[in-house]
């Protein structure tokens, strides 16, 4: 028995939901939104595509009523404002900060063990208010933003060098903004076998280019931001975390020290299972991958700072 809430029944919530009721992820999905009957219709919507898709999880949908969600295994927070064209994930903070406050109160009053999933932007900030206005400690709180750059990089990097995109692997560590995020193009691979062979560098770097600005570029065709592939890389993590997979993901984590920082949630490998983040990994980054890791960090606390202006923290 496993129960998941996911907070917000905005199109990256209900994605998220759909995606574990269809993969039978948890026993039960709580969908909560302060939106009246947002949530209830939601998900009695998902709930006739049981017999369709051959699921049988419990579908609860909420309005603003946490006791639905007590006793959660994971939590998953997408609640706040998307942005629109034109628009950095940063400038949503001053709404988001706010939304996030009330939420992770009422997140933890009813389910005080939950590991807590933070998908809400911008991301790494908002993980961190979560973690320092929470208390948890620092493995129950992990911010979505890398597991999904990474699921971006691999789509431009299969575009790029015409691999199968089941046999991409690579990774993206750092903020997850704009001009924060590093695709690690040293660690790219089409299965084991270095993507430089596949592509020539012009194209890998506009692979790279492509990735930083993937939520932009879907934000500019859609009219709004992205949610098939936020909302799956959250159900994903959220897999990870209850089956106990152990699975290398780059997310959002807390730092003590670790790649040279410390008091920050940004992106970088994690070993996540049932615990949550059960270990940060360390892997070896090129001078300039290290470089640009220290500059995404410094734009990261410039952004962790306004929480202090509009006395969120
Ligand atoms: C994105 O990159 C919503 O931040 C999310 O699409």
């Amino acid at each position: 028995m496993s129960k998941v809430t996911v907070v917000g029944a905005g199109a990256v919530g209900a994605t998220c939901a759909n995606v574990m009721a269809c993969r039978e992820v948890a026993s039960e999905v709580v969908l909560i939104d302060i939106k009246e009957g947002l949530s209830e219709g939601k998900m009695l919507d998902m709930y006739q595509t049981s017999t369709l898709m051959d699921f049988d999880t419990k579908l609860v949908g909420a309005t603003n009523d946490y006791k639905k969600s007590a006793n959660s295994d994971v939590v998953v927070i997408t609640s706040g404002i998307p942005r629109k064209p034109g628009m950095t994930r940063e400038e949503l903070i001053g709404t988001n900060a706010n939304i996030m406050k009330g939420v992770i109160g009422n997140v933890i009053k009813y389910s005080p063990r939950a590991i807590i999933i933070v998908v809400a932007n911008p991301m790494d900030t908002l993980t961190y208010l979560a973690l320092k206005s929470s208390g948890l400690p620092k493995n129950r709180i992990i911010g979505m933003g890398g597991a999904l750059d990474s699921s971006r990089f691999k789509c431009y990097l299969a575009k790029a060098t015409g691999a199968n995109i089941n046999n991409v692997d690579g990774m993206v560590i750092g903020g997850h903004g704009d001009t924060t995020m590093i695709p690690l193009l040293s660690k790219a691979t089409v299965n084991g076998v270095p993507v430089t062979q596949f592509a020539s560098k012009k194209k890998l770097q506009e692979a790279v280019q492509s990735t930083m600005v993937g939520g932009a570029t879907l934000t500019k065709l859609i009219g709004t931001s992205a949610w098939y592939a936020p909302g799956a890389a959250a159900a994903m993590m959220v897999e990870a975390i209850l089956n106990d997979q152990k699975k290398l993901i780059p997310c959002s984590c807390y730092l003590e020290g670790e790649y040279g920082q410390e008091d920050i949630c940004i992106g970088v490998p994690a070993i996540i299972g049932r615990k949550g983040i059960e270990k940060i990994v360390k892997i070896e980054l090129t001078k300039e991958e290290a470089a640009k890791f220290t500059e995404s960090a410094a734009a990261v606390r410039k952004t962790n700072n306004v929480l202090h202006e509009i006395n969120a923290l």
